[in-house]
């Protein structure tokens, strides 16, 4: 191959630029194909004229520590949904008139199953996973999730000194969409007394007991985190944006409810998109460096139609048709949910 693209999608997180940076020097070293970034996505393949940055050692040099990602993204302009219509062909056909023959595509799980439709058409692709969110099916871990952990433990820690000195409960609402993995992190290195995830629906009752328990042990304060994606068991997940299926706001509804049941005062702070900021922790940026090297090279083997994927400590490759349109939330038999369990954490039911 000649020419090949990159594109970052879906919702930004640290460490993208670093798989940009890796791939780039890692296919100029292999004396590999010419590699373009797709600005915003499909966005810029689409735009006439297309919107492409050129990707060389002088210009990612110095972006492994910078957060987000210098070509942009976008969680919308889906090829084969743009606002209902199938640009699909039209999208095969850029990439044919610019002498592009093959796509990394660095993104959660709906940019992969867009790439996985994109190789069912005939277009070599590599996908490379990554989110906070850490729920990609296929790989132990993403790029992202440990600097949003970080963040989300600071945050705890934080909590902490307002709870003890004004004897509240303090809940924190972290992002993880439909699974429970930077909140159930988080609590455990932050010293959560409950944590509510969306793999267990909760209940008011037994977060109400944990509470009793807490404070009958002498400890004026608890610290609760929750998933934004969690529910209770008589009902649905909140959404800050119902049109849009933006989550949000559980954390402010539980903290209510805690107040209202157990007479405690109670607060509640909703993390948001500083999870998703900043610059990469060093196990991101080593993370991402390892997996965009190691999409340079299956780039260079011909090992196209993989995901790149850290499995049982190793870097390794799983076919995208195995993993797109999956998501891997928490099992309750996985050892961080045993060790909170364990603790006499709370799950929330
Ligand atoms: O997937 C990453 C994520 O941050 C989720 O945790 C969150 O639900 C969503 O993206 C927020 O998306 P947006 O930036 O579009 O509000």
């Amino acid at each position: 191959m000649k020419r090949i693209a990159v594109l970052t999608g879906g919702g930004d997180c640290p460490g993208l630029n670093a798989v940009l940076r890796a791939l780039t020097l890692t296919l100029h070293e292999a004396r590999g194909p010419e590699l373009v970034g797709l600005c915003d996505a499909y966005f810029g393949l689409l735009d006439q004229p297309p919107r492409l940055m050129n990707l060389n050692p002088e210009n990612v040099w110095e972006i492994l520590d910078d957060g987000g990602t210098i070509l942009g993204t976008a969680n919308s302009g889906d090829p084969f949904s743009w606002n209902g219509q199938d640009r699909s062909s039209e999208v095969l056909q850029r990439f044919k008139d610019l002498g592009i023959e093959g796509l990394i595509s660095i993104g959660g799980d709906g940019s992969t199953m867009i790439a996985s439709g994109l190789m069912e058409a005939g277009l070599p692709v590599i996908a490379v996973p990554k989110t906070i969110d850490n729920d990609v099916a296929g790989t132990d871990v993403t790029f992202g999730f440990e600097s949003a952990l970080r963040c989300a433990t600071d945050a705890l820690d934080r909590l902490r000194t307002t709870g003890e000195s004004h004897r509240r409960v303090m809940v924190l609402e972290t992002m993880g969409r439909d699974a429970g993995w930077i909140a159930l992190t988080a609590g455990i290195a932050g010293g959560a007394d409950i944590i509510v995830i969306p793999e267990v629906p909760y209940d008011l009752e037994a977060i109400a007991e944990q509470i009793a328990t807490v404070r009958g042990r002498g400890r004026s304060y608890a610290l609760v985190v929750v998933a934004e994606g969690a529910r209770p068991v008589d009902g649905e997940p909140l959404y800050r944006d119902p049109e849009n299926e933006r989550l949000g706001g559980v954390g402010w509804a539980l903290a209510r409810q805690i107040e209202e049941r157990t007479g405690v005062e109670s607060r509640a702070t909703q993390l948001g998109h500083l999870q998703r900021g900043g610059s990469p922790s060093p196990v991101d940026r080593v993370l991402a460096t390892s997996f965009g090297a190691a999409a340079a090279r299956a780039v260079m083997n011909g090992d196209w139609n993989q995901m790149i994927a850290f499995k049982a400590g190793r870097i390794t490759s799983v076919p995208i048709s195995e993993v797109a349109g999956k998501i891997r939330m928490i099992p309750h038999t996985h050892p961080l949910f045993v060790t909170a369990k364990s603790l006499g954490i709370c799950m929330g039911a």
